[in-house]
């Protein structure tokens, strides 16, 4: 089977990911998906259900139940939420349950998809994968910035201070972990602004994967 059209954008928190698939879709005419809300959503699912997101049996359960409607919840983004991701998403049995899932939306049509493990495990035949970074501190401002915006007041130690606990949770699980794939090309978006990061990001993607 020849290779997806897929275009695989996986990296940290707040590293400006979301906002360049965002625009790499748009621009290639590829649909997008964010990857990070389906774990939100079953993070959510099981706090609705005050069970434990670290509780493999209850997220399994709440992962293969998913429905559509869950990922158009306004209440996925919260540090609550941020949390529960993170935990729901060390358990196999729920990777496994939003694996195929992930694996039809990019062999549908192409797309390009964000996450943490596109270019590893769900689309390793990706033509095109950037692995998106930025050092913690300009990251956690960002998502401060984000959070100031939403009319969120943080402390911005305690936002870095979350999310260096929620990365070193992506990176060192043993299912998926968080890494770069062997051919991706990082992208360090600490010194770069949205529009710098997308010019290197496309010019990546036009060598790779020609129209
Ligand atoms: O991209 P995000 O911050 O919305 O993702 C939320 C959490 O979901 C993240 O901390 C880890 C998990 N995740 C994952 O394990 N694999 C993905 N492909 C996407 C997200």
């Amino acid at each position: 089977m020849s290779a997806p059209r897929v275009v695989a954008v996986d990296g940290p928190a707040a590293a400006g990911k979301g906002t360049l698939a965002r625009r790499l879709a748009a621009e290639l005419g590829l649909p997008y998906l964010d990857t990070g809300l389906l774990y939100r959503a079953v993070g959510r699912r099981v706090l609705d259900r005050g069970g434990d997101p670290r509780d493999a049996t209850t997220a399994a359960a709440e992962a293969r139940a998913l429905t559509a409607a869950d990922l158009e919840r306004k209440d996925l983004r919260t540090p609550e939420a941020d949390m529960a991701s993170s935990a729901v998403a060390v358990i196999p049995e729920v990777r496994a349950a939003l694996l195929d899932w992930q694996r039809d939306f990019g062999r549908r049509h192409g797309a390009v998809m964000d996450g943490r493990d596109i270019g590893t495990v769900i689309f390793p035949d990706a033509p095109a994968k950037l692995f998106v970074t930025a050092s913690p501190a300009a990251r956690a401002k960002r998502r401060w910035l984000e959070l100031q915006g939403k009319g969120v007041t943080r402390d911005l130690a305690e936002v870095e201070a979350e999310m260096a606990a929620r990365d070193a949770q992506d990176a060192q699980r043993a299912t998926a972990p968080m890494k770069p794939a062997p051919d991706a090309v990082v992208l360090d978006t600490t010194d770069l602004d949205a529009a710098a990061a997308f010019a290197a990001a496309l010019d990546l993607v036009r060598a790779r994967m020609p129209a």
